[in-house]
């Protein structure tokens, strides 16, 4: 049977709003899962909800209805945001579900069967926002308040159910040390063997159903309902259906939980324990992230300061969004986030770099490829490159370093690029030189191939795209430039990322938290010109059809563009529009395209007016633009039509 792999996320609070902190660890578990799955592993990726507890209580209160009710409507928050990022789970388990209460139930059971919990009477300060109690020392540590939320603490005495957690703490640290992998990074599993140097408290598991009613019930004091921590943590397990089961000898212990740092005692010391105690394997790893932060501080509602991920894909789309969260902070550290930062890893690396790639070599997508055959020296040589890069790549991601794999990928996305630069397509059609053109494709079309086959558990919606084109219905990891067959063409498509303006998308990335949403930016524009409020137009005079019919419109393919020697509003472009010859086209869109994004692109083109000289360079024709003399968009046919079609 195929190797297996079993991921997971924490299972996220329902009550809170999703901001990006949620969709990191999210997002870097689907892209495990996906790595692994297109490894050919037995793959599964588990997500889901934390239900319980006394906030949602409140909550649920205030808006008049059942915790139930709240629930069912706040999860799908969480449901929705996964859709949108493109989070492919396997399960998404609910703590309030029935499938997860008998679990946990028959935990209680067996634990309390075999003398693993005892009643106490416990006196403490209680945080209700943190759901827990904390010492005497540890709130005068945090001025007398709650350590974690800074909000104020009670002082309550009362009778509970306690885990006999104490009796683990050799049992841990010897684990600890003999699955040095268990807990990651490094500096993590350090912190917990500190937090295992102090004598380990037995831990409260249940909490009074006259103060807290919305909870697990214990089954053998139905007065209690269990602690939130002792039933989330279960979700682990409870989703693979009853202990023994088929599901749970597939996939138990789990290779990966992913938390953040802030939860990382709770995965180790309280869920290893709960672990032994119930004679289950604890998870052979359980990886801490870092956090993100806005101007170093910590994202809160209170603060105002929470990134909304909807709004982020709202302005780059999901796969640039995914891409960034991964590429802009190793794993494992705290990293801040920034709009500024966001738009230039968008526009330098998915724009310059990749899209530019993908995209640069579309005019001769009609070309077919040749049998393929033995590799010149600087075929070889790109070659190489793949090799390493992805050797790097997948060694880095399998580390959950995705930074690093992802920098290791871009030296082939360059090298890539550069191959285009110096074996010019372009020279070699123009020369007739259609045998080397052939081979100069396939080293191309093959990186294309390789690196979007390993760039689809990052940014799976572009990758498919690029595979569709080149024929593929599903990544093809092989590191060869033999793997697309003879005789194959390429769909051509538009660019998969178009190059964004700073001022526009930094405004609509600074609308205020709360504010409505601005209008996502279009591609660059010189000045902000908002499709959501054009500014008034004159009526226009009206003119007959024969005035009209006067102005002939073709449709034209771009085949180069440049910027012009002498101004920087204006670009040069060489465009087919079905005649012998290619027009040379002078146009004020500098500001709004990079030259390489028009290549390869269908725009309408007026043909029939007098020539002229732009800043010393003639132009033949016009091209037809949205935005008046502030060009928003080029326009372009919805079908791929030959060039030179009538436009009327
Ligand atoms: N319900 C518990 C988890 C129970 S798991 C058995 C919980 N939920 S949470 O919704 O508050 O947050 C869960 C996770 O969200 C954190 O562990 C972390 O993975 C992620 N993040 C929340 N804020 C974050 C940042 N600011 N930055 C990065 N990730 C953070 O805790």
């Amino acid at each position: 049977m195929a190797e297996r792999f079993y991921v997971t996320t924490p299972i996220y609070y329902v009550n809170d709003v999703p901001h990006i902190g949620h969709a990191y660890t999210t997002i870097a578990a689907d892209t495990i899962a996906r790595w692994h799955r297109l490894c050919g592993r037995d793959t599964r990726f588990l997500t889901g909800s934390d239900e319980h507890g006394q906030k949602v209580m409140r909550a649920a209160e205030k808006l008049g209805r059942t915790p139930q009710e709240h629930v069912d409507i706040t999860v799908q928050r969480f449901v929705r945001l996964w859709e949108t990022l493109d989070i492919k789970y396997d399960d998404f388990i609910r703590t309030t579900e029935p499938r997860h209460q008998e679990v946990v139930r028959g935990f209680l059971q067996q634990l309390h069967d075999k003398g693993e919990l005892y009643p106490k009477d416990y006196s403490g300060w209680y945080s209700t926002s943190a759901e827990r109690f904390w010492s005497n020392e540890e709130v005068a540590a945090a001025d007398g308040r709650c350590p974690d939320s800074g909000q104020a603490v009670e002082w309550i005495t009362e009778r509970n159910y306690f885990f006999r957690m104490s009796n683990y703490q050799e049992r841990l640290i010897a684990w600890i040390a003999a699955h040095p992998q268990s807990i990651q990074p490094e500096s993590r599993k350090n912190e917990v063997l500190g937090f295992l140097r102090k004598p380990l408290e037995d831990l409260c598991i249940s909490r009074p159903r006259a103060r807290l009613s919305w909870g697990i019930p214990l089954p053998f004091d139905e007065d209690y309902v269990t602690y939130v921590w002792f039933d989330a943590l279960s979700n682990y397990v409870s989703a693979l259906g009853p202990v023994g089961g088929e599901q749970h000898q597939r996939y138990w212990p789990a290779d990966l939980h992913l938390v953040g740092k802030d939860i990382l005692t709770f995965h180790t010391v309280y869920w290893f324990s709960m672990l032994f105690a119930l004679g289950l394997e604890p998870p052979r790893q359980v990886y801490a992230h870092g956090w993100w932060t806005i101007k170093k501080e910590k994202m809160s509602k209170s603060v105002g300061n929470v990134i909304d991920p909807e709004q982020l894909v709202s302005v780059f789309g999901v796969d640039a969004v995914r891409y960034f969260l991964l590429r802009e902070i190793p794993f494992g550290y705290d990293g801040d986030y920034s709009p500024e930062a966001a738009l230039l890893r968008f526009n330098s690396d998915l724009v310059n770099d990749f899209s530019n790639l993908v995209h640069r070599i579309v005019k001769w997508s009609d070309t077919p490829l040749g049998a393929p055959g033995p590799l010149g020296q600087a075929e070889a040589e790109l070659l190489a490159v793949a090799a390493r890069a992805t050797a790097g790549f997948r060694d880095q991601i399998e580390r959950y370093q995705f930074r690093a794999a992802l920098e290791s990928l871009w030296t082939l996305v360059s090298a890539g690029n550069k191959y285009v630069d110096t074996h010019a397509p372009w020279a070699l059609a123009k020369a007739g030189n259609t045998e080397r053109l052939a081979e100069v494709l396939r080293a191309l079309r093959e990186t294309q191939r390789i690196v979007v086959s390993h760039l689809a558990c990052v940014c799976p919606g572009a990758c498919t795209r690029v595979l569709a084109r080149l024929g593929l219905d599903a990544p093809d990891l092989r590191v060869r430039f033999d793997v697309l067959p003879g005789g194959s063409t390429v769909r051509p498509g538009d660019p998969l990322f178009m190059r964004l303006d700073s001022e526009a998308t930094l405004a609509a990335l600074g609308a205020l938290p709360g504010a409505p949403p601005a209008p996502p930016p279009s591609p660059k524009k010189e000045t902000p010109v908002s499709e959501a409020t054009p500014a008034p137009t004159p009526a226009p005079a009206t003119i007959t059809y024969d005035d009209f019919a006067k102005v002939a419109l073709r449709v034209g393919i771009v085949l180069s563009a440049e910027k012009h020697p002498n101004a920087d509003r204006l670009l040069v472009l060489k465009v087919d529009v079905g005649e012998p010859e290619p027009r040379q086209i002078v146009a004020g869109i500098a500001k709004v395209y990079e030259p390489e994004t028009l290549v390869g692109k269908r725009i309408v083109v007026v043909v029939n007016l007098t020539p002229a000289k732009l800043r010393g360079v003639e132009s033949q024709g016009m091209l037809l633009a949205a935005g008046g003399s502030d060009v928003a968009s080029l326009l372009t046919p919805l079908h791929e039509v030959a060039a030179g079609s009538i436009v009327k």
